[in-house]
Formats: structure tokens, C-alpha cells, sequence
């Protein structure tokens, strides 16, 4: 038996507290996963409302009189089954709603200031602020943790080892190179293989500049990350530490995500059980005002809406969707143009295309559990959790051959058939195109129903847990603590 491995990871996001995107599933499911492994994991996250709402009593184990100008503390503390350190914050955390933007719609103007505050703590905590604390290493999700490396390295000393999670390159966090003292950077910080950024400070490179290793949520990412064409400008950078680069995929949490027993459905089911998604079907179809008909091919998106997603090119596909007699189910929100492009195209045609603009966590399982397909047409998309939700729900991913995607869904053209295999469709480029062909094709597959069950049954048997990837965490994590061992 191997002794336990410590690690402090340091996020923005956690399952079920406080959640934009899919950070937050996989912030809030790995430490369960990863304890399995024989890894303690305790998060330390900002004490946003909804966090210390719902935080048990805990302990104040360190105290800041002055962070970015106002009192601050660390609590240690445990909520949904989660072990906790807790940033408490008032002045830069106590905020409704989302955790980004205030409500002008625009970004919080002293993020720069947040989120060092939440790196720095994430560094103080890993570099022994707190007695008996002493991780063997520092995990830091996305550009909100990005400085965490960074402050761990300047401050010199013994470290843990440190590893930078990029869950999304789109978001860098960039911000005015005047803030370098402010958010607590020493001046030699800001050079070319610190934390400058094309003249700014990047809270994102800074992390996977300093870092003693990079992962990302797939292998696929992982070298898409590398080109000038998905690098977002950081692919100069990734390269150059090409061999500190791993992609490493996302599971799904089985317990959250279990058709067997979700409560928002309501027929529950299993693969032995599949026909019973039909009542799930037509519920969707009920509450969506959606023509009740078990025979229509009902599309599902759970999504947010934003360019990543292609969801733009979904829209104009509608007429050629109207034309396969399928229908349209829809839940997201995100930007303007496209919610009101969405709204509008389901006024026109309301009992074949419905939209619920917003987050509705019982709404996206009964998509999953009751769409036939679930479209997932991104432009790129790092690993994408929603097709792993359809896989385990009976629901068909039709996705875009880019990132994690590419990385989970077989296609089951026809060579895959013939061998039993195939999950999905999926298809590129990622145009309107090859989109209407992917429907096109999903509608004649709907027509064949044994090898749609077929594939359907397969994507239900197929492992979308996190046992693997919590495997391959847990070895990745010794193997930076023992290459660190004196
Ligand atoms: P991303 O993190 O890029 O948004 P992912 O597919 O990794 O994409 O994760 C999205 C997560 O958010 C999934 O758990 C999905 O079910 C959930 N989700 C997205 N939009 C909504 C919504 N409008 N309502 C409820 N859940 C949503
Ligand atoms: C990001 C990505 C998504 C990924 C998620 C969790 O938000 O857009 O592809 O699944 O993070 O890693």
C-alpha cells in the first residue's frame, strides 16, 4: 500500500456549490474519485455567497488583515462531502450570481485582484502557511488559478510540486502589466518566461509558464493546444514544453449521472430497461410544448451558447432539421445574438422546436434522458461532458471531430458497424455543411431502430467514469512528487 498522497487543488468552480461550465464537475468529482487512488484532495475555493451558505462550521486557520484591500481569512471546512479550504473574502467575494461578471453584464473590474488573491492563498497554503498542512502537490485549475504556480515559485523555499489544468485556453485571464505589484508579483516576474503576456500579465501562461507540468481534459486538446490554430496564442509556449504537456480525460460523476436513479426523471432506466426512456421522451416533449410523438427524432442541446459551442451554425440549419421531420429541444444561455436566434426560431415553429434560455440542472438530465440525440457540433471543445451525460443516458452524441469529442465518441460509419462498434456520428469540418450531414445521417440511422438501439446500448456500456482518468491523476501526481524527492 502506497502512502497518501496530498494534494491541494485550487479552483474558482465546484459541483453542486457554485458552477458556470464543466470546471466545476470535474473540480467537485475527482477528490472522490481520486481518494480511491489513495490521493487526499482539499480545495480551496472563494467564499462566494453560495459557498458560505452552504459551508459547515469550520476553522479559521489563517489570517490575512490586509488582501487587496480588505480582511481576509482561510477557513478549513467540509460541504457536500467535499473537504474544503474556503477563501473568505468579503470585499472581493461576497457577490451574487455569476462568479465573472457583475450585473452590468460586464466583468467584475478587480478580477485581476480576486483571483491573485485566491493563487496567492493557494501558494501560502501550499508553501506550509498552515501548521500540520503540508501537501506534496499544488493543483490549479484554469487562468483563475493560473498565478498559484507562479507565486509558489517566486516565493522560493521547498515547494510541492505543481501542476496547471487547462480546461479551456479561450479563457486566459489577461490583465494591465501597471497591476504587477498590486496583485503581489515581483517585478523580476514579468519577463518572457514568467508571467508577461504579450505586454500584460497572464494569469493562464504565468501557470503554464511555471508550472512543473500542464495538463489538459484531453489527448486530443492536448496536441490542438500545440497548433497556431487552437493555441490561442499560447501555442508557442506549449510547444516549448511540449514534454510537460498531457491530456488527461474527463469522466463523469456516475452518482450525480445515473439514469437509474435521478430523481428529475421521471421513468428511471437502465440499458435492460431502455424502452422506458419513451415516458421520459414524451415528458420532455409535454413540458417543452413539443408535439407528443414517440416516433419524432428529438435533438437535444444542454449547452452553453457561445461560439465554442457552434451553435450558431445549428441555427441555421433549422430548415433542413424541419425537413428531416425532427425536433428540436434546447437549454443554454450565453450570448445575446444567439438566445434571441434560438427564442425567435422556436416562436416560428413552436411544436418542433422548443428553447429554455437559462440554467436548469432538471431539465438537462430529462434532455439527456428523453432526447433520442444530443448535438454537440463545437469548434473546439477540450474534453465536453455533455456527450459522456448522453453515452450514459441513451441519448446518441452527434458531435464535431475536434478535442475531447474526437476523444470519446466512435463513429459508427459503416466499417464500425460491421464490427459491432460505433457510439455517435461524428463529423468535421465543423461548417454547416458537414452539421446538415450529421443530421442527415442521424435521421436515416433513426429510421434503422435495431442499429440505433444497438449503438445506443453501446454507448450506454461504454466506461465514462472517472476511474480511469483519477488513475492516471493519481500516477501523474507521483511520479512529479518522486522526481522532486531530494
Ligand atoms: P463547458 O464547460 O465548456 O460549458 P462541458 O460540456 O464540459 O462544457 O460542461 C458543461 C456542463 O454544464 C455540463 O455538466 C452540462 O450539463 C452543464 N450545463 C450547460 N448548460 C447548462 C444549462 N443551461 N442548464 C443546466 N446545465 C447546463
Ligand atoms: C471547459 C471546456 C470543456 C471541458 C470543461 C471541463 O469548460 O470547455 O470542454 O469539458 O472545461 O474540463
Amino acid at each position: 500500500m502506497t502512502a497518501p498522497l496530498q494534494v491541494l487543488a485550487v479552483a474558482s468552480e465546484i459541483f453542486p456549490l457554485v458552477k458556470t461550465g464543466g470546471l466545476a464537475d470535474v473540480v467537485g468529482a475527482l477528490p472522490a474519485a481520486l481518494a480511491a487512488e489513495g490521493v487526499l484532495v482539499r480545495t480551496l475555493i472563494p467564499g462566494y455567497p453560495a459557498v458560505m451558505d452552504r459551508i459547515a462550521i469550520g476553522e479559521t486557520v489563517k489570517e490575512y488583515p490586509a488582501l487587496h484591500g480588505g480582511a481576509a481569512r482561510i477557513i478549513q471546512t467540509s460541504a457536500a462531502g467535499l473537504e474544503l479550504f474556503v477563501l473568505d473574502a468579503p470585499h472581493l467575494f461576497a457577490r451574487h450570481g455569476n462568479p465573472y461578471v457583475g450585473p452590468n453584464g460586464k466583468d467584475w473590474p478587480d478580477n485581476a485582484q480576486r483571483f491573485a488573491a485566491l493563487s496567492f492563498a493557494a501558494a501560502d497554503l501550499a508553501g506550509g502557511a498552515v501548521r500540520g498542512y503540508r501537501p506534496h502537490v499544488l493543483h490549479a485549475h484554469d487562468w483563475q488559478a493560473g498565478l498559484a504556480p507562479a507565486f509558489l515559485h517566486y516565493r522560493g523555499g521547498e515547494r510541492p510540486a505543481s501542476v496547471m489544468t487547462v480546461h479551456n485556453l479561450a479563457f486566459q485571464g489577461a490583465f494591465p502589466a501597471e497591476l504587477l505589484g498590486a496583485v503581489g508579483l515581483p517585478p523580476k516576474s514579468f519577463t518572457m518566461d514568467g508571467v508577461e503576456y504579450y505586454g500584460k500579465i497572464g494569469y493562464l501562461k504565468a501557470g503554464l509558464a511555471l508550472a512543473d507540468h500542464i495538463t489538459t481534459v484531453s489527448p486530443t486538446y492536448a496536441r490542438e493546444i500545440r497548433t497556431s490554430e487552437h493555441g490561442m496564442g499560447l501555442d508557442g509556449l506549449l510547444r516549448l514544453r511540449a514534454a510537460q504537456v498531457s491530456g488527461i480525460l474527463n469522466g463523469i460523476d456516475l452518482q450525480v449521472w445515473d439514469p437509474l436513479t435521478d430523481e428529475s426523471l421521471p421513468a428511471r432506466f437502465d440499458a435492460k430497461r431502455i424502452t422506458k426512456r419513451t415516458v421520459n421522451k414524451l415528458a420532455l416533449q409535454s413540458r417543452l410544448g413539443l408535439a407528443e410523438d414517440p416516433e419524432a427524432l428529438v435533438l437535444g442541446v444542454v449547452s452553453r451558447l457561445t461560439w465554442q459551442k457552434g451553435l450558431d451554425l445549428l441555427v441555421s440549419a433549422m430548415p433542413m432539421l424541419a425537413a428531416q421531420g425532427a425536433q428540436l429541444a434546447v437549454l443554454g444561455s450565453g450570448d445575446a445574438p444567439l438566445e434571441a436566434s434560438f427564442t425567435a426560431a422556436a416562436a416560428a415553429d413552436p411544436t418542433r422546436i422548443a428553447v429554455q434560455i437559462g440554467y436548469d440542472e432538471s431539465l438537462a438530465h430529462l434532455i439527456q434522458a428523453g432526447a433520442d440525440a444530443i448535438l454537440v457540433p463545437s469548434r473546439f471543445e477540450p474534453c465536453g461532458l455533455t456527450q459522456l451525460c448522453a453515452m450514459r443516458y441513451g441519448a446518441l452524441p452527434v458531435v464535431a471531430r475536434v478535442g475531447g469529442l474526437a476523444d470519446t465518441v466512435v463513429d459508427a460509419n459503416e466499417m464500425a458497424l460491421a464490427s459491432k462498434a460505433g457510439t455517435g456520428i461524428v463529423f468535421s469540418p465543423v461548417t454547416l455543411d458537414a452539421l446538415e450531414l450529421a443530421i442527415e445521417r442521424t435521421a436515416a440511422l433513426w429510421r434503422d431502430r435495431s442499429t440505433w438501439r444497438a449503438v445506443q446500448k453501446r454507448g450506454m456500456a461504454t466506461d465514462v467514469s472517472w476511474t480511469r482518468p483519477a488513475a492516471q491523476y493519481a500516477a501523474l501526481y507521483r511520479t512529479l512528487v518522486s522526481s522532486r524527492a531530494p
